[in-house]
């Protein structure tokens, strides 16, 4: 098993790192947050960055306005904080090409619908509720240059209710996001994934020992 140092993106409340953060403080996740980046200042999930003393950078369209630019400054703190797996944790914008290639099959997404259900949108909670599906839920994929297109880790479906609205909708998905992300990165950290075409295949742990070689890294 490896201890991947990870590096997490966020754009607002960051309950996401949150869930990582706790299930490492629990011993639930052998690993450790290196670096949490983040596009916007004022982004309320900081704050568990600080609480839990962990360096964060905020890389931002004031300070970087070309997204070029910005990109690779990220990919410069990535790299500098030794980071191997990068985490995407409600992080709103789509990463450039060339990121995207430099951590091929080392950036996960957690995305809040089934996908390809509701995928490329900001707001899948709502329209899986406007769409009329009776089971939605999160999914946890590799980030490859398809929005939203990458292959999938882990998914959890929740059942979609009659007096649902968006807000309940979301906050049943949101609990299952924080449970899926945090099996993802423990499936990474075991050497499990092994992406065979774009399926991802989890490896028993025998056979971890026997193709270790061929896994994702
Ligand atoms: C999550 O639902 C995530 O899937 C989506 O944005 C939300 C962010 O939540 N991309 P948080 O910032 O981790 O609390």
């Amino acid at each position: 098993m490896s201890r991947p140092r990870l590096g997490v993106l966020i754009s607002g409340r960051g309950s996401n790192l949150l869930a990582i953060l706790e299930a490492i403080d629990r011993r639930e996740l052998r690993t450790e947050v290196a670096l949490v980046i983040s596009n916007r200042p004022q982004a309320p999930g900081l704050c568990h960055a600080r609480a839990y003393h962990v360096p964060f950078h905020v890389i931002d369209r004031a300070s970087y306005p070309s997204r070029a630019d910005r990109h690779c400054a990220i990919r410069q703190a990535l790299d500098a904080a030794g980071v191997e797996l990068v985490i995407c944790a409600g992080w709103d914008e789509v990463l450039l090409p060339s990121l995207v290639a430099a951590y091929a099959g080392r950036i996960l997404n957690v995305h809040p619908s089934l996908l390809p259900a509701f995928a490329g949108g900001l707001h899948a909670q709502a329209d899986a509720l406007a769409y009329g599906v009776k089971v939605s839920g999160c999914t946890v994929h590799f980030m490859t240059d398809q929005v939203d297109g990458g292959p999938i880790v882990v998914q959890r479906a929740v059942p979609v209710l009659e007096d649902d609205t968006p807000e309940t909708l979301a906050a049943r998905i949101l609990a299952e996001e924080h449970q899926a992300l945090a099996e993802a990165i423990r499936l990474y950290a075991l050497g499990s994934l092994c992406l065979d075409g774009r399926r991802v295949r989890i490896l028993a742990e025998r056979q971890v020992a026997s193709v270790g070689s061929q896994s994702t890294h």
